[in-house]
């Protein structure tokens, strides 16, 4: 629970200020004055139980326990200091106005939770009162209505619990031993008391509505990506509606790399903007003449330069987007190149390109080459995966390779949950031969003519 006073302030230091208060307040409303007359003995035992009860009700309200443990040691207090029997607690919560109880003690019947609707006449009489009122049959009506599961006449004394002038609660109290009158001392004890217990109440109510805030901008938050993720699926599947050769390439790209990245041991996030970047990696190709895309033959330069010109193109469209991951336009442009500078648009080398972009162009590579072509057969995964690692280290990075093999190799053995390949190219390899390839590819890296850190 939150402190009601500075969280620098140790619970001996809060006692202290409590009896501080509790002893300038009965100065002010005059028990000590004169002592030896104004303060009879009962006066007097008051006076030091609700200085006690202050005192302990201080460390209470600052210890870091649950809220219900606290409500129930006010309510010792306000019993303690007020000397009833009866008393209820209660908490004041706006649109619409209520009371609602929190602790209560010595009820017979006292219904969890109470509940007490106010009108704004109740709630305008509660916040102009001076301090506890003493009820009468007459001036239940003013402060409270009868329409709660709760019956008024239960409480024979109120406190409404103010801070700043705005109503946080109420402390209501039942009978006393012997059926007594509430007289003045325990009226002037209660009120000492409630100006700590409004201050709790208030923080607890506080901090049960930064909580609920917090929840409710989680949820909008994962409904945001939940749909930003449907749409980015959607924008995938606009972007390979070009060509029947290249339908659900972006989407399977997408799942490839972010498989591969979960295989590297990424953190869920980079694995989420993984899959986003697979998505719109070719975001480009919406501007290349669809008549490319369904050539039988290979591509002359011309129309070479304009299917690579597709990274430019994409970079410049999603630039100018606020996107949650920053790497998605360095990813739309620099997807096509390659670990020894052969790639496109920049010829960058490996150590100029980051690791997810890495990611992606294996993932494309690979969903490119086991594809069909209007001008060749798709490639089996073995051939593929082969080919991919004779290019590796100097074309696609090793440990990206490396997750790519294992995430094959899960679909061989069967313990992925959710099929890496899916509906992909039938798998004609077994799982022997991909961890072959996987030791063809550390001896490329351990003994062959590149090392890495
Ligand atoms: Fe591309």
């Amino acid at each position: 629970m939150r402190s009601a006073v500075p969280q620098h302030q140790t619970n001996q230091q809060v006692s202290y200020s409590c009896w501080f208060n509790a002893c300038y307040s009965f100065s002010a409303l005059g028990f000590l004055r004169p002592l030896s007359v104004a303060v009879q003995k009962n006066n007097f035992r008051r006076l030091l139980r609700t200085v006690e009860a202050v005192s302990d009700l201080g460390p209470e309200i600052t210890a870091e326990r649950e809220f219900p443990q606290t409500a129930r040691a006010m309510v010792s207090a306000l019993m303690q200091a007020a000397d009833a029997r009866e008393v209820a607690l209660f908490s004041f919560s706006d649109k619409p106005s209520m009371l609602v109880s929190i602790a209560s003690d010595g009820f017979a019947l006292m219904p969890e939770p109470a509940i007490i609707p106010l009108l704004p006449r109740h709630v305008h009489a509660l916040i102009t009162a001076r301090g506890p009122v003493v009820l009468t049959s007459s001036s239940y009506s003013i402060f409270l209505s009868s329409n709660g599961n709760v019956a008024p006449e239960l409480f024979r004394c109120i406190a409404p619990l103010k801070v700043g002038g705005k109503l946080v609660g109420m402390a209501a109290l039942g009978r006393r031993e012997a059926d007594a009158l509430y007289a003045a001392e325990e009226l002037d004890a209660l009120d000492l008391l409630c100006n700590y217990v409004a201050l709790a109440i208030q923080n607890h109510t506080l901090a049960q509505s930064l909580a609920q805030r917090v929840g409710e901008n989680l949820r909008l938050m994962a409904s945001l990506h939940g749909f930003y993720d449907t749409a980015l699926e959607a924008f995938a599947a606009a972007i390979d509606v070009k060509h029947i050769n290249i339908h659900g390439h972006s989407l399977r790209v997408g799942r490839y790399a972010a498989g591969i990245g979960e295989a590297m041991g990424m953190e869920p996030g980079d694995v989420a903007a993984l899959r986003s970047a697979g998505y719109l990696h070719d975001i480009g190709k919406v501007a290349v003449d669809k008549r490319l895309f369904g050539k039988p033959s290979a591509l002359d330069p011309e129309e070479f330069r304009e299917m690579a010109d597709h990274t430019i193109v994409g970079h410049q469209i999603v630039s100018g987007v606020q996107f949650p991951w920053p790497r998605i336009p360095e990813i739309v442009r620099s997807h096509h190149e390659r670990g020894d500078g052969s790639g496109y648009p920049d010829g960058l080398v490996m150590d100029d390109v980051a690791m997810p972009v890495r990611i992606i162009g294996l993932a494309d590579t690979f969903d490119a080459m086991t594809s069909e072509r209007p001008y060749r057969e798709p490639l089996s995964v073995g051939s593929t995966l082969s080919e991919i690692v004779r290019l590796a280290p100097q074309k696609f990075d090793p440990n990206a390779v490396q997750g790519l093999l294992l995430q094959v190799r899960r679909d061989a053995v069967g313990s992925n949950r959710a099929p890496f390949l899916e509906d992909r190219t039938g798998l004609n390899i077994a799982p022997g031969d991909i961890d072959q390839l996987a030791a063809s590819l550390q001896h490329k890296i351990s003994h062959g003519r590149m090392y890495l850190t």
